[in-house]
C-alpha cells in the first residue's frame, strides 16, 4: 500500500523541527506532558518514528524503543544521533520541561535497542514483538492516511495487538493544505478507538502557530482488559 509524500525530506524535516529551537506554540511541549502521564514501560515501538523518536523519549521511561520507519535515511540519522548522545537545541529545553537532568540525555538514547524500515500502514507486515510493545506511539503517521476508513482500519490494526493494560500515544499534524488526506475529528479518533477496544483517556485538538499546520490532534489511550 503506498501512503503519501511526508511534506520534507529527512534531512531538512530533522533540521527544521528538532533542531536547535524549541518552537513553543506548535503542540511540542503539549505532547511531551501528555507523554509524562505513562508509567515506566519495558518496551516502546514508534511507528513512522523518522529521526525524532530520542525528542519523546524524553518525557518518557523507557527500557526498549523500536523505532519503525519506510525511510531508511531516517534512521540512520536517529541510529547517529543516538550514538552521539548529544542533545540538540530543542532536547535541552525538552530535558528542562520534563524535569530530566540537562546530563541526562545519553541514557535516553540508550533506550533506543532496534530500528525497522517497515511500512507501518500495512500493519500485518510488522513483526509481532513490534505490535505487542507496551506503548505504540506514533507522531504523524496516521494523519497521512487517505479518509477516514482507511484512518480507523491502520489504527485498529496498529493496535490489534497491544497488550491489556498497553498504552497508545500520539499525534497528527493537520496540514493548512489537506489534500489527499484523511480529515480528522473527534469522531473519527473515537471511533477508531472504539473499534481498537482502546480506553480514550485524553483527546484534543490544539491550535498551532505553525502555519503550514495549524492544528494538531494528540490523544492517549489504553488497552481496555477484555
Ligand atoms: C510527519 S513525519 C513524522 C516523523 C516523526 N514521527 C515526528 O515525530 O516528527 C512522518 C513520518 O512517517 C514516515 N512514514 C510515512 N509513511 C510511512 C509508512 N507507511 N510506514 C512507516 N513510516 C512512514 C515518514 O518517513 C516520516 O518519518
Amino acid at each position: 500500500m503506498s501512503s503519501p509524500r511526508t511534506v520534507l525530506d529527512a534531512a531538512l524535516y530533522w533540521d527544521t523541527y528538532y533542531a536547535d529551537v524549541f518552537r513553543f506554540g506548535q503542540g511540542t511541549e503539549h505532547i511531551l506532558a501528555l507523554l509524562g502521564r505513562t508509567p515506566p514501560v519495558h518496551t516502546w515501538s514508534d511507528l513512522g518514528s523518522g529521526s525524532e523518536s530520542l525528542l519523546w523519549s524524553i518525557a518518557l521511561n523507557a527500557r526498549r524503543l523500536t523505532s519503525v520507519d519506510t525511510d531508511p535515511d531516517r534512521l540512520a540519522t536517529l541510529t547517529a544521533f543516538a550514538r552521539t548522545g548529544r542533545p540538540r537545541g530543542i532536547h535541552t529545553v525538552a530535558l528542562a520541561l520534563c524535569g530530566r537532568d540537562a546530563d541526562a540525555f545519553p541514557q535516553h538514547c540508550r533506550c533506543l535497542t532496534s530500528t525497522l524500515v517497515a511500512d507501518c500502514l500495512t500493519p500485518e507486515r510488522l513483526p509481532l514483538r513490534v505490535l505487542s510493545a507496551d506503548l505504540l506511539t506514533q507522531f504523524g503517521l496516521l494523519g497521512l492516511c487517505r479518509n477516514t476508513g482507511h484512518f480507523t482500519d491502520a489504527f485498529t490494526r496498529l493496535h490489534a495487538h497491544l497488550p491489556e493494560h498497553g498504552w497508545a500515544a500520539g499525534a497528527n499534524w493537520v496540514p493548512a493544505d489537506s489534500t489527499g488526506r484523511v480529515h480528522l475529528t473527534h469522531g473519527a479518533y473515537q471511533h477508531a478507538a472504539r473499534q481498537a477496544n482502546l480506553h480514550l483517556l485524553q483527546l484534543d485538538r490544539l491550535p498551532s502557530t505553525d502555519p503550514d499546520f495549524p492544528h494538531i490532534w494528540t490523544y492517549l489511550a489504553r488497552r481496555i482488559p477484555r
